[in-house]
């Protein structure tokens, strides 16, 4: 296992960064061409481990890959065999996989390294059961039986904002039989809606009626906009380091996933979105972010459902702002990659962060500095990604562990970091 070690910044971070595609989009074209023949291509396609898994179980259900770089065409009929499927540490393909499999014929078996073997799996399970699926799961998680079955349309309040839930629901009600009806208390990441065209009535349904929905490959075919979950990094990094102007270029600017950035232009960050376009449904802009002090800021639902991704950066960047910041309704932290909540207050806490945890809030009082320190990250890709940034800010050295676990999401990050911040980064075999 490696480990990077990150030094403080002495200079002001400049210029001009991209950041992977997007990862959620990237899973979700990939996985939808499972219901077409033709070619799908896909440019800018994340090139990070969980979607690389996506791709693996594409191909162990019959279809072929073909990838250079972050180009990838994805082709052939599926032929759904039974299998074993290894989802890694991906929840999504876990998950969405499960809403696709469900209505399809055949018996396979989803399974995920330790980390997704401790995530809730039932949230999916049993809205999908309602629909008629035949899902076993192993104590409400991984390793699931799948076995294909015929669905049947059903009206679903989900009782989670999630969007993994969401997307599960609706993929497999494009083979049920009658219209599907989904509703979630706040809108999550409208990535699928977006891809299949559907969209969230005024009486906040969503209605799905497989006989109206048409894939195509064409449709499927896209570039895939920079994940703004990645560019929060080079965000938080730019608002930490004295002196800092950052441009991250090519950005998805989707609604459901510019909260964090919403919430720091209140907090009083000198940060625009700039060259707004659309594309393939989404839309894009370039975010320039100067230094400079924050106030202190509180999130709670139905944003901190929607930046629920970035509070690992948040929290690091309260902990340099005027006043206590607030981070409530975040309790969905514990079932991520890791219990994030846990772990970002505890390692906030190392660094010498005055953090206040109760239930499924914390409370971040910031201004007082931060000193280098161990980072536990349980091989959690963005804990380690945020306390890298945090290290930037910090007097000592920062030791984050089990440094290769962001390529997870973000292969080129310690690269690209030391190319911004020069001087920075050691990583360590
Ligand atoms: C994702 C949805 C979110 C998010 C995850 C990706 C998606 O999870 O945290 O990183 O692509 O649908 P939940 O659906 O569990 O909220």
């Amino acid at each position: 296992m490696s480990r990077a070690v990150i030094t403080k910044a002495r200079s002001p971070l400049r210029g001009t960064t991209t950041v992977p595609g997007d990862k959620s989009i990237s899973h979700r074209r990939a996985l939808l061409s499972l219901f077409v023949d033709g070619d799908v291509r896909l440019a800018h396609f994340n090139t990070g481990a969980d979607c690389a898994c996506t791709l693996e179980c594409l191909e162990r259900l019959g279809k072929t890959v073909a990838q250079r770089d972050d180009e990838v065409t994805i082709s052939g009929a599926a032929e759904c065999a039974p299998c074993s499927l290894d989802c890694g540490n991906s929840g999504t393909t876990a998950r969405l996989l499960m809403g696709i499999l469900a209505g399809c014929e055949g018996q396979w078996t989803l399974t995920g390294d330790d980390s997704l073997s401790r995530r809730p799996m039932e949230r999916v399970a049993e809205p999908l059961r309602r629909m008629g699926a035949r899902i076993e799961l192993t104590g409400g998680r991984l390793p699931a039986q799948i076995t294909g079955a015929r669905l049947r349309g059903i009206e679903y309040h989900s009782p989670l904002p999630s969007a993994q839930v969401k997307s599960a629901v609706l993929l497999a009600a494009l083979q049920a039989e009658g219209a599907t009806r989904f509703r979630e208390s706040f809108l999550t990441r409208d990535h699928t809606e977006r891809i299949l065209r559907i969209a969230r009535g005024t009486d906040g349904w969503i209605v799905l009626d497989p006989g109206s929905v048409r894939v195509h490959a064409a449709s499927l075919s896209a570039r895939i906009p920079g994940d703004p979950s990645s560019a929060a990094f080079w965000i938080a990094a730019a608002l930490l380091v004295p002196d800092s102007a950052v441009k991250v270029d090519g950005v998805l600017a989707n609604p459901t996933r510019v909260a964090y950035i919403e919430v720091l232009q209140h907090a009083g960050a000198q940060l625009v979105m700039e060259n707004q376009s659309e594309r393939d449904n989404e839309s894009c802009a370039d975010l320039s972010v100067r230094h400079g002090t924050l106030r202190a800021f509180t999130i709670r639902n139905p944003r901190a459902a929607q930046c629920l991704d970035e509070i690992p950066a948040l929290a690091v960047l309260a902990t340099q702002a005027s006043g206590t910041s607030e981070f409530r309704d975040v309790g969905e932290l514990r079932v991520k990659e890791s219990n994030r909540l846990d772990l970002t207050a505890r390692n906030l806490r190392r660094m010498g962060a005055s953090v206040e945890q109760d239930g499924d809030r914390i409370a971040v009082t910031g201004q007082g500095p931060l000193r280098g320190a161990e980072i536990e990250t349980a091989g959690d890709h963005r804990l380690a990604m945020a306390f890298a940034i945090a290290g930037l800010a910090a007097e000592g050295r920062t030791v984050i562990q089990n440094a290769e676990c962001v390529a997870v999401s973000y292969p080129e990050f310690w690269s690209e970091l030391e190319r911004v911040a020069p001087g920075t980064v050691r990583v360590e075999p």
